[in-house]
């Protein structure tokens, strides 16, 4: 007899790491609680040692596990289809934890898109690259140069955005994580900007994928959090980081992000309904010049981004000013009116982001401009709202830009 069929991503959305999983009696809640407690004791001495060693599922201090996390991470886990999954406080300590499982050590070497989250770019540069690890940044769009570079360094590890930030390249995470095993390399995925809606990397084969939960997860711009999702054989790892380093999520940001993954289905939807609209307005406005959407086929990624998403590009769009000068750019984002000009993304709002001051301010203007930087870019996490009422705000900031 076969397996049962999983039951469909929303239905896992609504349920996973749910009531029905709270411990039984007479009644039960109907969502799962807040065990807002810092530690957790037992009738005897003995039943806690035996849940400190592992023979007896439990949880004694909340540094090391907590219920109301575990059901946050059984749900990523399965949204994901990964073994294990394993909460932190934020998506840079996520981050952090995915690089440490990695075990780098002197002489290591590490193989890290170019194009990449400023804050990840600079925890590589400011504490593994001073401890000996040699840290190379590539263009890893380019196959064959991955290739290359792989053959020549036989990095430990591969570090990639599955979509990129500001300007949305698509990477071939099938492709790439296929190179990286062929040289030896375990490959770490952050997968932030798509979610488990858009695309699940572990079934590319992928070691270690990376959310900063604090977007499209959570998604209210109310929490902070980070999830790592993986197998069984780095799961302990992450787990020794989280108790020895504390980067926990706490008790009630966990709830939140599970009340957010609830809904993750819909509001991608409409990310990605709104979003597609919004590039193909802004596309056809004289005062743009350029239009970055992965669901485009003007975009350089966009026979990668159908093959790993089929109909679904998601909801960051980003765009040039023509003239876009910096006091012209910035003025434009300083007169919307519905849009919050905010540094972050994945909320149900449209947030707008000026990457040469916030995301990517530490660059030099050469770096920058080899990432496609311009003083014209804007970045747009576009929101769920209504997107004519998200275009006529573009309209009239452009009018008056
Ligand atoms: C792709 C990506 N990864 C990681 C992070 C870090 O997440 P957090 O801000 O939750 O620490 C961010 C934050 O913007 C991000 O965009």
């Amino acid at each position: 007899m076969g397996e049962d069929p999983l039951p469909g991503f929303g239905t896992r959305a609504v349920h996973s790491g749910g009531g029905h999983e709270t411990p039984a009696g007479d009644f039960r809640p109907s969502v799962f609680p807040i065990y807002a407690a810092s530690a957790f004791y037992y009738p005897t001495q003995a039943d806690l040692d035996a849940v400190f060693a592992g023979e007896k599922p439990g949880f004694v201090y909340t540094r090391n596990a907590n219920p109301t996390v575990a059901a946050l991470e059984r749900a990523v886990a399965d949204l994901e289809g990964g073994s294990a999954a394993v909460a932190f406080g934020s998506g840079m300590a996520a981050v952090h934890a995915a690089l440490l499982a990695l075990e780098l050590g002197p002489g290591d070497r590490l193989l890290v898109a170019r194009d990449l989250y400023g804050a990840t770019r600079d925890l590589l540069l400011t504490f593994f690259a001073p401890m000996g690890v040699g840290v190379r940044f590539a263009d890893l769009t380019d196959l064959e140069n991955a290739e290359g570079l792989l053959a020549a360094d036989r990095p430990k590890g591969l570090f990639f955005e599955a979509v990129t930030n500001p300007v949305l390249r698509v990477l071939d995470v099938p492709a790439l994580t296929g190179l990286g095993h062929k040289y030896g390399a375990k490959v770490v995925v952050d997968a932030t900007f798509t979610t488990p809606y858009l695309y699940r990397p572990l079934a590319a084969g992928v070691d270690l994928v990376v959310h900063s939960a604090t977007k499209y997860l959570a998604g209210h711009g109310d929490v902070m959090g980070g999830v790592v999702v993986t197998g069984p054989d780095l799961e302990p790892a992450l787990r020794t980081t989280l108790r020895l380093v504390g980067s926990v999520l706490g008790p009630f940001e966990a709830w939140l992000i599970l009340r957010g993954i609830r809904t993750l289905h819909l509001r991608l939807e409409r990310h990605c309904t709104n979003a597609a609209r919004v590039a193909d307005w802004l596309a056809t406005h004289p005062k743009i010049s350029r239009v970055y959407y992965p669901g485009r086929s003007d975009h350089p990624d966009h026979a990668v981004a159908r093959k790993l998403f089929g109909s679904h590009f998601g909801g960051m769009v980003a765009f040039e000013l023509k003239n876009g000068t910096r006091d012209r750019t910035m003025r434009f984002i300083d007169g919307l009116r519905l849009c919050r000009p905010a540094p972050t993304l994945g909320d149900i709002f449209t947030e707008v982001l000026y990457p040469p001051i916030s995301s990517h301010r530490y660059l030099g203007p050469e770096e920058r401009k080899r990432l496609g930087i311009t003083d014209g870019l804007v970045r747009m996490s576009v929101g769920i709202e209504d997107p004519e009422d998200i275009i006529a705000d573009l309209e009239q900031a452009l009018a008056n830009a």
